[in-house]
């Protein structure tokens, strides 16, 4: 019986916190997630994808251009010969704000460093 209400608010404790990061997790970050970007775009290494400081790199803070490739107004500046890995995400950031793709880019852009 005690281990049963350990259980149960050890499973609540979870859930607040849980609730609480997904409140404060707004913005390109949030979007970033929720369209599973991360599948193949990594913080520290090459994946399915070029890392996301790859991508920082290429675009130099370029957050309007990176919006717009994003949009599909614009061509990409890498090229792996797999830009229809990227094909299907994009008719999804197409449909997005264009708030929320600035949002993306600025997430994207964090990775730049100096
Ligand atoms: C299935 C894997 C996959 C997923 C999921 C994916 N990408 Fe990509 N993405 C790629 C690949 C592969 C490339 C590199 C294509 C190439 O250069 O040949 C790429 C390239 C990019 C680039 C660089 C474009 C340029 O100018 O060269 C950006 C920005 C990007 N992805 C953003 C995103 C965002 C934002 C999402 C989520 C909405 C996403 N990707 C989801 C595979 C993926």
């Amino acid at each position: 019986m005690k281990s049963f209400v350990l259980m149960t608010l050890i499973a609540l404790g979870c859930l607040m916190v849980g609730t609480m990061l997904l409140a404060a997790d707004t913005g390109g970050e949030a979007t970033f997630q929720s369209l599973k970007c991360y599948i193949c775009h990594k913080p520290d290494r090459r994946s399915a994808g070029p890392s996301l400081p790859e991508i920082a790199k290429a675009y130099g803070g370029q957050q309007q251009q990176l919006a717009q490739y994003l949009k599909g107004e614009s061509e990409p500046l890498l090229d792996f010969g797999n830009q229809h890995l990227m094909q299907g995400k994009l008719e999804k950031t197409k449909e997005i704000s264009d708030g929320d793709r600035r949002d993306l880019a600025d997430y994207i852009l964090s990775f730049g460093g100096k």
